[in-house]
Parts: structure tokens; C-alpha cells; sequence
């Protein structure tokens, strides 16, 4: 079941700014920074109220967010809902006809497993379920 909102992702041309940006202009902490290999990116992480910004920048110019950046430059790039049961939840949202980018959830940051829905099946959000390993 889907507990929360865990992330909004931005995806971004230069860590370094973004970062400098939320933190010293927004006033936001920056709590910790990964890479998460699975999908070729570098990600700093801002918590807020409950939830966080995650910031990701594609690592060695590849992956699906080098695509994103070099197609549409900067931006809102995805949001996360925390799953107690990622598959689960995977098997009702295929029954309902949801398409996901993966056949079946895959390492993401904080030790979790994750999966995307594609955008397409879900109004042109590109939506991310995470399970957290207790
Ligand atoms: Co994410």
C-alpha cells in the first residue's frame, strides 16, 4: 500500500548549483549525498517536512537522466510514494493496466528497492514506488 510521499525529484545540469541553491538560497539542508548506479545518477538529498527534494544529475553524461537533460534541459523529473509491499502494489497497478519501465523493482538509494510507472500509463507523470528494507 502507498504510505507517503517520499520524494519530488529535479532533475538537474549542474549538482553543484542546485545545491547551492536550495541550500543557501532556500534555506534547505542538505542531508546526504549517493549514487545510485542502477540508474546512472548522482543524488543529493534535501529533506523538508516529511519528504524530500531529491536532486539528480546523471553520472558520466549516460543513463535515462543524461536522455531527460539533453530533451528537455532541467526540471521536475519524477515524484516517489513509499510502498509497504512494492510488489504488491506492482501486480494490482499491471492488473489495472499500468506499464512499468522495469519488469520487477530494482536497488534505488537508502537501501531501498524501486520501480517506475511510465508516464504514458499514468497522466505524463513519471511516478516512483520505493520500499524501504526494514
Ligand atoms: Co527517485
Amino acid at each position: 500500500m502507498i504510505r507517503r510521499l517520499d520524494h519530488i525529484a529535479i532533475a538537474v545540469v549542474d549538482l553543484e548549483a542546485a545545491i547551492a541553491r536550495f541550500v543557501d538560497d532556500f534555506g534547505i539542508q542538505l542531508a546526504g549525498r549517493e549514487d545510485v548506479p542502477s540508474a546512472s545518477t548522482s543524488t543529493a538529498f534535501l529533506p523538508i517536512e516529511g519528504t524530500q527534494i531529491e536532486l539528480i544529475y546523471p553520472i558520466e553524461g549516460e543513463g535515462p537522466v543524461a536522455k531527460f537533460l539533453a530533451k528537455r534541459g532541467g526540471g521536475l523529473h519524477h515524484l516517489c510514494f513509499e510502498t509497504d509491499d512494492i510488489d504488491g502494489d506492482m501486480q494490482r497497478l499491471i492488473k489495472k493496466g499500468y506499464r512499468f519501465l522495469t519488469d520487477a523493482p530494482v536497488d534505488g538509494a537508502h537501501g531501498t528497492r524501486v520501480v517506475f510507472i511510465h508516464p504514458k500509463s499514468a497522466g505524463g507523470v513519471l511516478i516512483e514506488l520505493a520500499e524501504y528494507s526494514r
